[in-house]
């Protein structure tokens, strides 16, 4: 993976807020988890924390998993009351079983490796509960490989407390091992008039078929119980809700 998640954390923060309602992911994802009857949450890909502090306003118990002590650090200070955990979502182990898991953010897309998303859903499996639901988010192969327009540049601009960022990226096919994408960004900060590189990340996004996800999910023991079609920020993408089985 590439800088976005460590040397460049504050800038995510500073700018994704612009690109992502989090207030609509935070309805989206607390109602699904109402309407199974699940107050435990655990997030993985918790980040900095901008779903956390409305869980926890809203009574739920939620906990955080992140592998980035950046991100987490940031969320912390955003919500000194969360609990954070420093983890991998391939190998991992909670105190206790929870009611439910969420992976958000599309962070499903960093496993690139079929192992990898075998080695998170069991994980998942035996984290929860009985009847437990996991929900998740990913890019659908069907809709956006074939539009990935080679060569394009795709400027996006956020201010924060008073700061204008910039970011230029670009997506290009990588079917090395699956439908994936490679991602170049540049990030820039403005100081005086001037917009100025602050940094580079590049990393390589899967994106999954709907049948592939079902297959992962079946030979890991969850039934799939929904599957919703949600565009993302500038992806299209399908939220899934799937129960552990026993
Ligand atoms: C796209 S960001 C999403 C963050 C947050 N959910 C949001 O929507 O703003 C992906 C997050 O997942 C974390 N992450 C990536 N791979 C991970 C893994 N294998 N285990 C745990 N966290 C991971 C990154 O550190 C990052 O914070």
């Amino acid at each position: 993976m590439g800088n976005l998640y460590n040397d460049l954390a504050a800038v995510y923060e500073a700018m994704y807020h612009t690109f992502i309602n989090y207030e609509e992911e935070y309805i989206l994802y607390s109602d699904l988890l109402k309407k199974y009857h699940k107050s435990e949450v655990l997030e993985i890909g918790s980040g900095t924390g901008n779903l956390a502090h409305r869980f926890l306003a809203n009574q739920f118990n939620y906990t955080g998993l992140d592998y980035s002590k950046e991100m987490i650090a940031i969320a912390q200070e955003k919500v000194p009351n969360g609990v954070f955990l420093e983890g991998d979502m391939q190998s991992f182990q909670l105190p206790a079983p929870i009611e439910s898991a969420l992976i958000t953010g599309r962070t499903i897309s960093y496993l690139l490796q079929n192992e990898a998303v075998n080695s998170t859903f069991l994980s998942i499996h035996n984290n929860l509960k009985p009847k437990g639901i996991l929900c998740f988010d990913f890019i659908d192969a069907n809709q956006f490989i074939p539009t990935i327009a080679n060569g394009k540049i795709i400027t996006h601009d956020a201010s924060f407390k008073g700061v204008d960022y910039s970011r230029t990226s670009h997506w290009s096919l990588n079917l090395e091992g699956g439908m994936n994408m490679n991602w170049d960004a540049t990030y820039y900060k403005k100081i005086e008039k001037e917009f100025v590189k602050i940094g580079e990340d590049k990393s390589i996004i899967r994106t999954f078929t709907l049948n592939e996800v079902e297959i992962f999910l079946d030979i890991n023991q969850f039934e799939v119980k929904e599957v919703i079609e949600k565009p993302a920020y500038a992806f299209p993408t399908y939220v899934i809700v799937a129960q552990r089985k026993n």
